[in-house]
């Protein structure tokens, strides 16, 4: 299965509200006063070419023996980028896998098959997800790794340091995806919190960058250097609404965003955006697939999604899983769980007929976002729309 995208611009900006109690992560340079608070206003457009391909997938088959999914096709394990990448279709999440977890979770997908793992610098985890990599045998080419640029550090002066604290404790000399998390918007670290190293960090005060959060660019020209120098091989958004990518693209970059990272479950399935991001060939990342830790059970228990589950005779998690990537996205399950880990990877192709039960289910009921941090960053406006 294959499909060409067109890029469009409609994303919206998330938030991730269960960061907010894990959002501080010490300031790897100081403490400019740059901390600010912003959201972000900008970027969109329609980025010419992309064609994503979905290619086959092969981890489908080898796990799950019990279950009888004979008759079920697999699904794709990686989608092609323009650049002919092949990127797995689906990754760990780490967000909120703690200090003495995440390494185990890591291990254990390894070791089932993920090559995919989706970070960020304020997980307050790297050093041991690096530490992690390091005991697998796996080699640095095949694997995907992302980490992300904290809305604290996006002033261009700001960005190399943040980059080399993450390569450094990730024990890794370049990122295959380096998102900007939230547009500009930056919050200060209040009483950072480094949870892997025992240091504490002084309260600061949350400030807007009115000017990143208008216009990024100079946050992407810095990224795209970076690129050059070898550090990040893909600059990637998250959390963007269609203004502004339209307005990020539409300045004359020299790499175009290969991916965008957003807030896609059966609560919020964006079906605009994604059918504008098909359109024009930008790959979208489903992060709280299942919906987070606080609506997993509700996800779990939608009745279409029960019903699929006993019909095909797989897990509610499976059937979320599964359709999230035949709506041609990559999607980033977190768990700690190693039985949950292993499931979440052994997914199959849903029947067209089930599938669209659930994407119609999924788009009948008023959109409803899990992970919003306006309400938490106290701003004075939507983050995902911007001031
Ligand atoms: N760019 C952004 O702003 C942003 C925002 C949010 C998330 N993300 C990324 O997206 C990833 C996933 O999102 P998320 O962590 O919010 O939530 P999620 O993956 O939708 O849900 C995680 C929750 O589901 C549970 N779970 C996982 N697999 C399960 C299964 N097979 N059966 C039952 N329960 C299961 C996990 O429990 P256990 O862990 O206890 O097993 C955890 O409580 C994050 O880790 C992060 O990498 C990015
Ligand atoms: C698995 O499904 C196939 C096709 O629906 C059916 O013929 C077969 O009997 C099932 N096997 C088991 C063990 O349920
Ligand atoms: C993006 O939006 C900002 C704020 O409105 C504006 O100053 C900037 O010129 C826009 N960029 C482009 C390329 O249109
Ligand atoms: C996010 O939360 C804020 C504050 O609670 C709310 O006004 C806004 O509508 C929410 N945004 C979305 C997209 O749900």
């Amino acid at each position: 299965m294959s499909f060409s995208q067109k890029y469009h611009p409609l994303l919206t900006v998330d938030k991730d509200t269960g960061e907010q109690e894990s959002l501080q992560c010490r300031d790897p340079r100081k403490r400019r006063s740059l901390l600010v608070i912003a959201v972000i206003i900008i970027m969109f457009t329609s980025l010419p070419f992309v064609h994503m391909i979905r290619s086959r997938g092969f981890w489908g088959a080898c796990h799950g023996s019990q279950r009888n999914s004979s008759t079920l096709a697999k699904l794709p394990s990686h989608y092609t980028l323009p650049s002919g990448d092949n990127i797995p279709s689906v990754a760990l999440g780490v967000w909120q896998a703690g200090k003495g977890e995440v390494g185990n979770a890591v291990k254990t997908a390894l070791t089932a098959g993920y090559r995919h793992i989706d970070g960020a610098w304020i997980y307050c985890n790297e050093e041991e997800v690096g530490q992690a990599l390091k005991t697998s045998s796996i080699p640095c080419e095949e694997l995907w790794l992302t980490s992300k640029l904290w809305n604290t550090f996006h002033a261009p002066e700001d960005i190399e340091t943040a980059l080399d604290q993450s390569l450094s404790m990730l024990g890794t000399n370049y990122l295959d995806l380096y998102l900007i998390h939230w547009g500009s918007y930056s919050p200060t670290c209040a009483s950072c919190l480094f949870r892997t190293r025992p240091v504490a960090f002084k309260t600061c005060t949350t400030i807007l960058d009115g000017d990143l959060t208008a216009d990024p660019y100079p946050t992407w020209q810095k990224l795209e250097e970076l690129v050059d120098k070898g550090k990040i091989r893909y600059i990637v958004i998250s959390n963007f609404n269609t203004r502004r990518i339209k307005n990020l693209t539409a300045n004359n970059l020299k790499y175009q965003p290969a991916v965008n990272q957003v807030e896609l479950n059966f609560w919020n399935p964006q079906p605009e955006l994604l059918k504008l991001s098909k359109e024009n060939g930008l790959l979208l990342e489903a992060y709280s697939p299942l919906g987070s830790d606080k609506q997993v059970g509700k996800s779990l228990s939608v009745p279409e999604v029960k019903s699929i589950t006993s019909k095909l005779r797989i897990t509610p998690a499976q059937v979320i899983i599964s359709w999230s990537i035949q709506r041609s996205t990559i999607v980033l399950p977190k768990s700690i769980t190693p039985s949950r880990i292993t499931e979440n990877l052994e997914v199959f192709e849903l029947p067209q007929e089930d599938f669209e039960r659930l994407e119609k289910a999924a788009t009948s009921h008023t959109p409803q976002r899990v992970v919003n941090l306006s309400a938490g960053w106290k701003l004075p406006f939507d983050v995902f729309d911007g001031q």
